[in-house]
């Protein structure tokens, strides 16, 4: 009955969305329509009555799809991706919409105001967006400070205090990371500000945006920073490593191979794809000659990854799945593949925050109908062997 008023109030949360405010956000600059929702979305957690009015509109949880992972707590499966939320303002928002967790960042050493605009389009068509940001953020200084004010409020909050806050961490867009060392110093600094307000942090060593573009994809360079950075592994923080969707097998083999010798806990699959010759990209759509693209477009070399991780490790280490959730149809699939959490910016955009509440109760509903009693029963069965 409670499954059947939430059902009913995502439908009507989602014909409103795709009917009214998406043609209006649609018709505007991405940017502007994503900084408006942010300076809007602050001003709602900010009070009680504005995150009660937040679960009321999109919370809805299921017991079924609680999970215990790498030592954490997860009351959903579903969380933001990192690039969403990059300077950590929306804190007070997250744990009220439905997700279990949220990836804040990318974080950098130092600040850095990106790249120059428009570094944001959407391919409507193929449902999927254009991301140039190049790392834009406050920087590690900065954002701890502002976790470090804001997150003990959000912890006494009803929903906030078990929510799971992961920050990712990257090296400062600049030429001067272009130098290894400076670059592994960078991301250095960005863990080392940031780990104490973290429940876990990526490294994302796959920005496709970045000045001298992803050198710690190399085998050397990532075991040089993983050096570095296992110094300040704190035991209870898991570690993941976001990987590009765009490299070989042997060089997703190569750096697997670095990772298992440091602590790493898990992988996040996957970033956002540079590839231009995607047969995904529907006709009609223009695609700016730089970014990354997310959404559909990035969905198949996505799954593909989670399976190639899976079958490596077959549940020793976590996989996030990330690129083209837009249903709980597409996150089941991920977690068939091998994925034990899922993340998602662009399914949101185009299909409206209530997409987070539908996707839990459409995998509770999926999970039953195959006659599974939670998602660690399901997590790879469609990898062979
Ligand atoms: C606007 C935008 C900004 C992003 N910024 C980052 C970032 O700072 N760090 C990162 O690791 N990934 C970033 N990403 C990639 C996403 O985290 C995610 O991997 C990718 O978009 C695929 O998921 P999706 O199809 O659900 O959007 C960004 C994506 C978008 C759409």
């Amino acid at each position: 009955m409670f499954d059947q008023i939430l059902n009913l109030r995502n439908s009507l949360n989602k014909f409103v969305y795709k009917h009214i405010l998406k043609r209006v956000f649609f018709s505007m600059d991405p940017e502007v329509i994503h900084d408006r929702m942010t300076k809007a979305g602050k001003v709602i957690g900010a009070t009680s009555p504005g995150r009660l009015f937040l679960r009321m509109s999109f919370g809805g949880y299921k017991p079924e799809l609680r999970q215990r992972l790498a030592g954490l707590e997860f009351v959903a499966p579903i969380g933001l991706a990192a690039g969403f939320d990059k300077n950590a303002e929306l804190t007070n928002v997250l744990p009220n919409i439905g997700f279990g967790f949220a990836e804040l960042g990318s974080v950098t050493g130092e600040p850095c105001a990106g790249n120059p605009k428009p570094r944001l389009w959407r391919l409507k068509k193929s449902q999927a967006l254009v991301v140039y940001y190049g790392l834009k953020n406050d920087g590690a200084e900065e954002i701890a400070k502002r976790l470090s004010v804001q997150l003990p409020k959000v912890r006494q909050t009803a929903r906030g205090k078990d929510f799971v806050f992961g920050l990712s961490v990257a090296k400062t867009n600049c030429e001067a990371t272009c130098d290894r060392a400076v670059g592994v110093a960078d991301y250095a600094k960005a863990y080392r500000f940031l780990r104490n307000y973290a429940d876990y942090i990526t490294v994302n060593i796959s920005c496709p945006n970045a000045f001298g573009g992803q050198p710690f994809t190399d085998k050397e360079s990532l075991e040089l920073l993983l050096n570095e950075l296992d110094k300040f592994y704190v035991p209870g923080k898991p570690v993941f490593i976001k990987l590009s969707p765009d490299l070989s097998d042997m060089q997703i083999d190569e750096l697997l191979n670095v990772a298992d010798r440091h602590k790493v806990d898990g992988f996040i699959c996957t970033n956002l794809t540079k590839k231009r010759d995607n047969p995904k990209i529907a006709e009609g759509d223009t695609v700016p000659e730089v970014g990354g693209i997310s959404g559909k477009v990035v969905e198949g070399m996505s799954d593909d990854l989670i399976a190639k991780v899976y079958k490596r490790y077959r549940g020793s280490k976590i996989i996030v799945g990330v690129g083209g959730v837009f249903s709980a149809e597409d996150a089941y699939a991920k977690i068939r593949l091998g994925a034990n959490l899922i993340q998602l910016i662009t399914g949101m955009v185009f299909e409206g925050p209530s997409l987070i509440s539908e996707i839990n109760l459409g995998l509770a509903r999926l999970l039953k109908r195959d006659g599974y009693k939670n998602i660690a029963e399901a997590v790879g069965v469609d990898v062979g062997v």
